[in-house]
């Protein structure tokens, strides 16, 4: 990893913040150019990245708009930019470390990654030559939870010979149906936290070794690993070296899916989900590195979703993957875009004059389209939807296949091209009602059209498919923050969160006096919440 010194000043701020967008020429001349593209129905581009077609036929383009992003990339200084992202510079100035994440799938790694994976793999074989531990209660939250929580369902969605319980919440209810129905004589109960201070981790893994110890387990800290940046934590803790793996702390908690944080996808499934989903998502990076501007696909999708964000307004974005397997990838995405760009100040501490990360929200279709589909084809605000489906199925009903992706291409069709007031028309005509009615109706039934998409499609749901298309996303959210200006890898607002939390707590398991520097409510709701003071 690349030494940090020379980012920072004494005073401890970035040595030169990059100029705040709205001072940039090449932004304005963006905007203007952004303003100007149409979504053309007759344009067709798809670029293909690591496996993935990432067709943007359906976004607003022009030449003038693909001349302006490349000028306003250059006042980035995007080339240094991605250079640093992939090498280990300090790209994290507020943490003041790296998000070295590409490190941790790049086949030639640096020795430390190389080690801990080797140590990972040869706990794995043990574990499944030995037929050992039928269940898995895999505890931890945002990124420690989600990427797992996804590969599982996306590659043992038919049942593995393990039984896998995924526990985040802190809510006791979480627990206590993440233990219950397990064996606890054969259960394996992991840990996942970098940080190894979050309370809701720390409280459901006592809960778990609690658990243990109540059904008479030999050596319940045996039956517990942790993953982990604070080894010393876990193992004050009293889990063994031997069942610690190690996270370093240039991970960013959201990319912790490419650490050791994965072994419970390797117990649950295998070990080759981890070693396919790192080898795509290194494709992506490569192709990252190396494609020019125009066929960048994470380049590319960061650049329209300034354009929907920023110029259009657009609010949020929506995550439309056509596939059963990857419901998980919604509030993946969600956490990796929300966390990383819900934010709206700069580099240098001023407030972004445009728009920053939107919403991001979404549901599997079929399902969507029976949920909230019709919001985004005739609401009043809309959202660009990212279409996601597989060319390839791997049930045994082709026919299904063939209706879900009808389904994926008529909600995109009917998004890009609309139906005029004519067509309409015709239409209510056609079905021999009276002119006055089919002009009236006519009106409820065209659709404007013209709301932006993506489709992307992989030929088939593999882990290395999956490990492309989550890369894809990360770089375009580096992309988007780097135009922005923002620091998408650090995430001060939940900190915030946890505080407050944390004194709350204190407030509400005690009988000392509140706050005062409590609002009149959140006094008012401690005081009635925490019941009869007896001590
Ligand atoms: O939500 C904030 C966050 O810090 C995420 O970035 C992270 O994925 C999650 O909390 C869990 O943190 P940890 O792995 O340290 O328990």
């Amino acid at each position: 990893m690349k030494q940090n010194i020379e980012t920072e000043t004494a005073a401890g701020r970035p040595v030169a913040p990059p100029p705040s967008l709205s001072t940039l020429p090449e932004w304005a001349h963006f905007e203007q150019a952004a303003r100007a593209a149409r979504i053309d129905p007759s344009r067709l581009c798809v670029i293909n990245a690591a496996g993935i077609n990432l067709d943007t036929s359906g976004q607003h383009a022009s030449e003038a708009l693909q001349e302006a992003a490349a000028d306003l990339l250059a006042a980035r200084n995007f080339n240094a930019a991605r250079e640093q992202l992939l090498s280990g510079g300090v790209v994290n100035p507020t943490e003041n470390r790296a998000a070295w994440h590409t490190a941790l799938r790049a086949p030639a790694t640096v020795p430390e990654v190389a080690a801990e994976r080797q140590r990972l793999i040869e706990f794995i074989h043990t574990a499944d030559s030995e037929r050992r531990w039928r269940n898995i209660v895999h505890i931890g939250i945002g990124g420690s939870d989600w990427g797992v929580r996804l590969a599982v369902a996306a590659f043992g969605y038919a049942g593995t010979w393990r039984r896998v319980h995924f526990v985040a919440n802190i809510d006791g209810h979480a627990i206590q149906g993440g233990l219950s129905g397990f064996d606890p004589h054969d259960t394996l109960v992991v840990m996942a936290s970098k940080s190894f201070t979050t309370a809701e981790t720390l409280e459901n893994g006592r809960r778990a070794l609690e658990w243990l110890q109540a059904a008479g387990v030999a050596d319940p800290y045996k039956q517990m690993i942790a993953i982990t940046a604070r080894p010393e934590a876990a193992r004050e803790w009293g889990i063994p070296d031997a069942h610690i793996f190690k996270i370093w702390d240039w991970v960013g908690g959201r990319f912790s899916l490419w650490s050791a944080v994965s072994l419970t996808t390797a117990l649950a499934v295998s070990a080759d989900v981890i070693a396919g989903m790192q080898a795509g998502a290194a494709a992506m990076d490569k192709h990252f590195a190396e494609a020019p501007i125009a066929e960048n696909a994470p380049v590319q999708m960061a650049l329209s979703g300034i354009v929907n964000r920023s110029v259009l307004g657009y609010g949020s974005l929506n995550i439309a993957p056509y596939d059963f397997r990857l419901a998980n990838l919604v509030p993946y995405i969600q956490q990796l875009e929300m966390e990383s760009l819900g934010k709206s100040v700069d580099i240098a501490g001023d407030r972004v004059s445009v728009p920053t990360g939107p919403a991001v929200w979404g549901m599997p279709g079929t399902d969507a389209q029976h949920t909230f589909f019709q919001w985004l084809h005739q609401g009043s605000d809309g959202a660009p939807v990212d279409f996601i489906v597989c060319a390839q199925a791997d049930h045994g009903w082709p026919h299904h296949h063939r209706i879900l992706m009808a389904h994926c291409l008529a909600q995109r069709q009917a998004l890009l091209r609309g139906k005029s007031y004519d067509e309409a028309l015709q239409e209510c005509l056609a079905d021999g009602m009276p002119l006055e009615r089919a002009q009236w109706l006519a009106r409820h039934r065209l659709h404007g059209g013209g709301r932006p998409s993506n489709l992307i499609i992989l030929q088939r749901l593999s882990p290395y498919t999956l490990g492309a298309l989550l890369a894809l996303y990360e770089h375009k959210v580096f992309v988007q923050g780097l135009v922005w200006g923002i620091n998408p890898f650090d995430q001060w607002g939940v900190e915030y969160g946890k505080v407050l939390a944390k004194g709350l707590t204190r407030m509400l398991e005690s009988c000392d006096p509140v706050d005062p520097g409590y609002d009149a409510s959140t006094a008012y709701w401690v005081e009635r919440l925490r019941g009869p003071c007896t001590g």
